[in-house]
């Protein structure tokens, strides 16, 4: 047995898998983000510890056998969060998230620096981690002052689980203090934001093993006391290893909170002009590029809250067959956007919209607007020298297939839809603790599940999804003024 923990967003995850990696059980409890002010975005850590325990704790009342036959763990989590701790490891302030677009003018000031693209293969995003830093630096000195250790989400997770200060390649590049190339820390970016190597938990590879499951929550939980907890990875590479999508070539299409188009890499093929995001893998000598849409799901989500019906419900209204986009267009900004823009001052809209413009007008407009989002990040690819002829689709959207025929022919390649089963983040990071458990090649455990469905182009609609992607295009220099 191995057990994957993926600290989400939105809750954490922890799913078992035997050892021929078929799921067994897995626990959930939820999380909330708390944005007390516009373009904030942060989280409590001492929640995503209580809701590892209860999720843990779910297994646990569920599978007490198989949990305690646990040989592995490995983690993953939302990436680019600051835990900033004391030198007693106390947080210092609730984690600023992935999705917080507060420093945009220290991230534009650092990216001005150019040995950040040079060195990390990246934009400097809001999102990262370092402009964070600066952030809190120039707007809470004390806490500057006093933070000794910055940790991503899945590592303060470790810190707790094992005592160690450690991350891993993966998510380590989406801070911006790697060097993404040799795959370790730049001094020279630390020490632009006043930091150096002593403030960074030491780095592994996704794969190897880093700290040991500590006694006292392994009696608590009735598990075996020091099981290796693998490095892991951020959550896009995790949901890489779950998909096998860890060769040349291979790519997924990620509909969840957020958005991604991920394509694996033999190389390292940096180009930040294109605003793709240039990562290691979790996998040795493997890197990984993709684009990033802020919020996907989380339109969906947007429009559910304010319209009082589910998003399943609303994505029922639509019916199964896909519709020619009907001249409401909708930009999904909510939260600013990555690729290919670099907005964080962006926000959505919804153009077009006419008397006759009901809630189902308005769902097939969010659902082609993500799909148009992701025809942005794969131009932003092919810009990147790596052109994609088919992916595979993951994460809780996938679950329309109105959204997965809208994607197809937007983009215009096959969506393969995987067999039922569950192998997004919480798998790959099972499967990361299988092999730092084992030693098992990495290649050989990280294969791709069966094909259930392939949804392909709908050639009848390819010229009106081409005129409406047009002028979602022509939309963005319209309104970007209108937004600041
Ligand atoms: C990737 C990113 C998001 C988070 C979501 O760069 O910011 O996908 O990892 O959890």
């Amino acid at each position: 047995m191995y057990l994957g923990l993926d600290l989400g967003t939105s809750g954490v995850k922890a799913l078992l898998i035997d050892d021929d990696q078929n799921a067994v059980a897995s626990g959930h409890a939820a999380l909330d983000v708390s944005r007390p002010h516009h373009g904030w975005s942060e989280q409590d850590p001492a929640y995503w510890l209580k809701a590892c325990d209860e999720a843990i704790g779910e297994l646990k009342a569920s599978h007490p056998k198989e949990l305690a036959a646990v040989k592995g763990i490995g983690l993953s989590g939302q990436m680019h969060g600051a835990t900033l701790l004391d030198d007693a490891d106390k947080v210092l302030r609730p984690c600023i998230l992935w999705n917080d677009t507060r420093n945009h003018a220290e991230a534009a000031q650092l990216d001005a620096d150019p040995r950040f693209r040079a060195i990390t293969g990246n934009i400097v995003f809001p999102g990262f981690t370092a402009p964070k830093l600066l952030w809190v630096r120039n707007n809470e000195a004390a806490v500057f002052a006093k933070t000794a250790r910055v940790l991503l989400p899945k590592d303060f997770l470790r810190l707790w689980l094992s005592g160690e200060h450690i991350s891993e390649m993966s998510d380590a590049a989406g801070t911006s203090w790697l060097d993404t190339g040799k795959r370790r820390w730049s001094p020279q970016l630390l020490a632009a934001t006043s930091l150096d190597e002593s403030h960074m938990p030491s780095l592994v590879e996704g794969t190897e093993q880093a700290g040991g499951l500590r006694a006292e929550l392994a009696s608590g939980w009735g598990m075996k006391a020091g099981i290796p907890i693998a490095g892991g990875a951020g959550d896009n590479a995790a949901s890489a290893c779950g998909m096998g999508t860890v060769g040349e070539g291979h790519a997924f299409v990620s509909l969840g909170t957020s958005g991604v188009l991920f394509a694996a890499n033999a190389a390292y093929l940096p180009n930040p002009e294109s605003a793709v995001h240039t990562f290691c893998h979790a996998l040795p000598a493997t890197w990984h590029q993709m684009g990033v849409i802020l919020s996907a799901t989380d339109s969906l989500n947007w429009l559910s809250q304010i319209t009082g019906k589910s998003a399943g419900e609303l994505t029922d209204e639509l019916g199964e067959a896909l519709k020619a986009p009907a001249g409401v267009t909708f930009l999904p900004y909510l939260s600013g956007e990555r690729t290919p823009y670099n907005d964080s001052a962006i926000r959505g809209s919804f153009t077009g919209i006419g008397h006759e413009s009901d809630r189902p007008a308005l769902t097939q407009a969010v659902l082609e607007g993500v799909a148009f989002a992701f025809r942005d990040s794969l131009e932003a690819l092919a810009k990147a020298g790596t052109t994609l002829s088919r992916v595979t689709a993951l994460g809780g959207g996938s679950r329309s297939r109105y959204w997965l025929k809208a994607i197809a022919t937007a983009l215009q390649i096959p969506v393969d839809l995987p067999a039922d089963g569950d192998f997004g983040a919480a798998f790959g990071a099972a499967r990361l603790g299988l092999i730092a458990a084992t030693g098992a090649d990495p290649a050989s455990v990280c294969t791709a599940p069966a094909t259930d469905a392939t949804i392909e182009p709908d050639q009848r609609l390819g010229d009106a999804f081409e005129q409406a992607y047009q002028r979602y295009r022509a939309l963005y220099p319209a309104i970007k003024n209108a937004c600041r």
